[in-house]
């Protein structure tokens, strides 16, 4: 029975993994979160019950933890999500994002290195972005394995900066490690700083739509349960030392996506057309907004026959849906805290 660690498998995108990894896996799973602001014990807290998932609360830069949770369990599996990931905050005060990202990234690889020491079988896989790239220009051919990096904002930085380790890590010490960059998810248990669940949000209540400058950013959109069907491909097939670009081919404006957003809320509703949309606003830019995102994805699809399965536009209304009937969640998530950082960050724009 083999043990896998799932860092950050109280977030977002790890919770909706381990969820996936609890259905397919027979061995035990093992979440380590810290529980941050963006981590929530109650996404996995069903697995938890049914001990499906055994939860250590605790951080990746702990060392010493880290080292125990290896020999306890002697995992054949890193599945690496734990990260701050919001670049809105990452630009507000960038120290958090170099900590966890970067510094909690070199305490699991070399506690996987010194724990693993060679051993066969074995599989570091570190979650990462497209935003390791940059930007693309209108006519620029998509990201592929191969593009160079260029971050732009302090969070993809520090998402570079761990890339490079884990490369490093697997080029000199012989880690056996996959990085797998990914476009932007959405999804249940979203946190509600990210586009998609804030605006869901913000229109169900009657509040204004933020959109950052003229909302012509292009993003590439993938469904969370799309991704986590990708990395769980690449734990069971991919190929250790390889790149595995993960892109849903749903290249959006933000002004479509918040359009979309509004149809779904008003027809969940039974609002008269039209009304959500009167509530979007031009707000000023986020500093060094990256313009246009886009994945070739033919490596993944090609080696390890993935697809996506989800369509943005359809998948809207179930996701509307999913954040009204899980109000006590969205409540709780956007306590005192919350509301104070939604105030320092949209306040004066
Ligand atoms: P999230 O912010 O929702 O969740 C991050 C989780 O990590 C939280 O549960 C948090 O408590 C935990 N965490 C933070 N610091 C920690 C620490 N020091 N020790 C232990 N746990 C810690 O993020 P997400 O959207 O689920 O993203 C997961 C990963 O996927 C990140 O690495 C992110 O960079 C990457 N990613 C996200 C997207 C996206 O669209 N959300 C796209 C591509 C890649
Ligand atoms: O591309 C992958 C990345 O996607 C992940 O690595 C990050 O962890 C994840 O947060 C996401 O980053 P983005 O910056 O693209 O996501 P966000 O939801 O913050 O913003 C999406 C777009 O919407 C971006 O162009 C900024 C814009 N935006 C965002 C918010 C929160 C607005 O116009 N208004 C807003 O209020």
């Amino acid at each position: 029975m083999t043990a896998w660690l799932i860092t950050g498998g109280a977030g977002f995108i790890g919770a909706n993994f381990a969820r996936m990894a609890a259905a397919r896996h027979a061995g035990p799973l093992v979440v380590l979160d810290a529980l941050t602001y963006a981590g929530n014990v109650a996404n996995i807290a069903d697995l938890i019950e049914a001990r499906r998932v055994q939860f250590h609360h605790g951080d990746i830069c702990d060392a010493a933890l880290v080292d125990r949770l290896f020999a306890t369990y002697r995992f054949d599996c890193v599945v690496h999500f734990a990260a701050e990931s919001h670049v809105d905050r990452s630009i507000l005060g960038p120290q958090p994002f170099l900590r966890t990202n970067i510094g909690g990234t070199h305490v699991l690889l070399d506690a996987a290195r010194r724990a693993w020491n060679g051993e066969a079988g074995r599989r570091f896989i570190h979650i990462s972005t497209d935003e390791v790239f940059g930007d693309l220009e209108p006519g620029d051919p998509p990201f592929a394995e191969r593009t160079p990096y260029r971050p732009s904002s302090p969070y993809a930085a520090s998402k570079a900066a761990a890339d490079h380790l884990v490369r490093v890590w697997q080029r000199t010490y012989g880690l056996p490690a996959i990085v797998i960059n990914c476009g932007n998810n959405y999804g249940p248990w979203q946190f509600p700083e990210k586009l998609i669940p804030l605006m869901i949000l913000n229109a169900v209540e009657g509040r204004e739509l933020p959109v950052y400058g003229d909302g012509l950013q292009v993003r590439d959109w993938l469904h969370v349960t799309d991704h986590c069907r990708a990395v769980m491909a690449v734990v069971e097939k991919g190929e250790v030392g390889h790149t595995y670009l993960v892109g849903g081919d749903e290249p959006r404006t933000n002004l479509e996506v918040v359009s979309y957003i509004c149809r779904a809320v008003d027809g969940a509703l039974d609002r008269a057309p039209g009304t959500s949309e009167k509530l979007i606003r031009h707000v000023k830019d986020r500093p060094g907004h990256d313009r246009r995102y886009a994945l070739d994805s033919s490596f993944l699809r090609g080696s390890l026959g993935w697809r996506p399965l989800e369509k943005l536009e359809t998948a809207l209304p179930a996701l509307v849906r999913w954040y009204l009937d899980h109000k006590d969640w969205t409540d709780a998530v956007r306590s005192g805290a919350y509301r104070q950082y939604y105030e320092r960050q949209y306040a004066e724009r």
